[in-house]
């Protein structure tokens, strides 16, 4: 296995769906903490790691929280229904396993009578095999957020399982701040993991507003055009390198900052694509628009089926994005 593995695996399992992000921020600070001078969380649950310089205030953002569910309801015979955290998508929940904060693990079901295109999140019900209702508010009350359960693994050089949207963009920060740990630079780098962007954006312009930093990179999954018959053409493969954000439906990135991106990874030799992501936001938006507006761009993942609980990306994408990401830090001037 890879190091890209272990780091997913270990960050990419622990429990945190957007609002309830400890878990992941503590995972992430245990392992941060070596690299950087100073650690903080703010009221959001953002995770501040600073590594001090005297040069230009340059910050990363990989948002940690994940989607999932929340109950909402449990009926007389103990099947819990439940609204979602982030954008979730009906064909990718039929039969999968979700699991609760305290392991309570569910499998979601739908309503058989309704025809199957019709069915919407209200016709689905977790079932985690209680008695009845109160049964099942022994392991699960109202209120209570669940995540996806699945396999992770890694196979020809790829890596599959839930939540690569965006561990892997958090492993991604630390390989890149492991680099930076040595590395010659007076720049000033934050490296912020940032709390509830799956339910809109909400930890990244906190922080960005806090920071107040010359130029802020987001760093997160996009999807890929590579699959067949795909509804709309992308000229992002998975494998291809990283992607530089050019633009998504809640920003348009700096165009100095995406040529200084693409100039990095020409630099320590690593090849990057251009991303026009048509459907999805990223936490780059609120990097931006924070106090009189800030640099921004975004370095992506090319992950295959996002949102869904096997998300697939390459390992040499997220190492070659780390490498970018150290030089483009400690070239900043
Ligand atoms: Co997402
Ligand atoms: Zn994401």
């Amino acid at each position: 296995m890879s190091k890209v593995f272990d780091l997913w695996n270990e960050v990419g399992g622990a429990f945190g769906p957007s609002g309830r992000e400890d878990a992941v921020r503590e995972t992430i600070a245990a392992i941060a903490g070596e690299y950087v001078d100073d650690i903080t969380t703010d009221a959001l649950g953002n995770l501040i790691c600073r590594k001090k310089g005297a040069g230009k205030k340059v910050l990363f953002a990989a948002h940690m929280d994940s989607i999932g569910v929340v109950a909402t309801w449990i009926d007389d015979k103990g099947f819990i229904r439940f609204s979602q955290v982030g954008g979730l998508f009906k064909g990718d929940l039929i039969n999968i396993t979700v699991r609760f904060a305290n392991g309570t693990r569910g499998v979601i079901s739908y309503e058989e009578k309704t025809p199957f295109k019709d069915l919407t999140l209200d016709n689905l019900f977790i079932d985690i095999g209680a008695k009845d209702k109160a049964d099942a508010e022994k392991q699960v009350q109202i209120g209570d957020f669940a995540v996806f359960e699945a396999p992770r693994f890694e196979q020809n050089g790829v890596l599959c399982g839930p939540y690569l949207d965006n561990r892997i963009g958090c492993v991604t920060l630390l390989l890149a701040m492991e680099q930076l740990a040595e590395a010659e630079t007076e720049n000033d780098l934050y490296f912020v993991f940032t709390a509830q962007e799956e339910v809109g954006l909400r930890g990244a312009g906190a922080a960005s507003f806090a920071v107040e930093p010359d130029v802020a990179i987001a760093v997160d999954v996009t999807d890929t055009g590579d699959l067949p018959e795909r509804k709309t053409p992308m000229a992002v493969d998975m494998g291809k390198g990283p992607a530089v954000k050019v633009m998504d439906r809640s920003v348009i990135c700096t165009p100095a900052v995406c040529a200084a991106l693409e100039q990095a990874g020409a630099d320590c030799g690593i090849a990057t694509q251009r991303e026009i992501l048509q459907f999805g936001g990223t936490d780059t938006a609120a990097l931006q628009k924070a106090r009189a507006g800030v640099q921004a761009g975004a370095v992506s993942i090319p992950t295959r089926y996002i949102h869904s609980p096997s998300e697939m990306c390459a390992v040499s994408d997220v190492e070659g994005a780390a490498k970018l990401l150290a030089q483009f830090a400690a070239g900043q001037k």
